[in-house]
């Protein structure tokens, strides 16, 4: 299965993942730039922020507590926001779309 992220830029990464892994994780083990984890996955770092492409919003479900703190003390956060440490891959997540904010490069 793979996600792609696309950078602000428009350059596409597709990469592979394992079901169980968070987007985070994939995106750092795939050396995707604009995606730093700084906190390792526990929602309080902000550093992987990412916005789902409209299609794949009902499928990555809504935002933890702590994510929508986080999110909130961000003012370039938009409404299709997520932190990505918080979005669980599983077998519905294969063809995922997700973009980057230009303010995390
Ligand atoms: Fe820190 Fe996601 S890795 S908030």
């Amino acid at each position: 299965a793979t996600v792609t992220f696309i950078s602000f830029d428009g350059e596409k990464h597709e990469v592979p993942f394992v079901e169980g892994q968070n987007l985070m994780q994939v995106a750092i083990d795939n050396g995707v730039s604009g995606i730093d984890g700084d906190c390792g996955g526990d929602a309080a770092c902000g550093t992987c922020h990412v916005t789902v492409d409209q299609q794949w919003i009902a499928a990555t479900g809504s935002r933890t507590p702590a994510e929508e703190q986080m999110l909130e003390m961000n003012p370039d956060c938009q409404e299709t926001s997520r932190l990505s440490c918080q979005i669980a891959l599983g077998a519905e997540h294969d063809g995922l779309i997700v973009n980057l904010p230009e303010f995390q490069f």
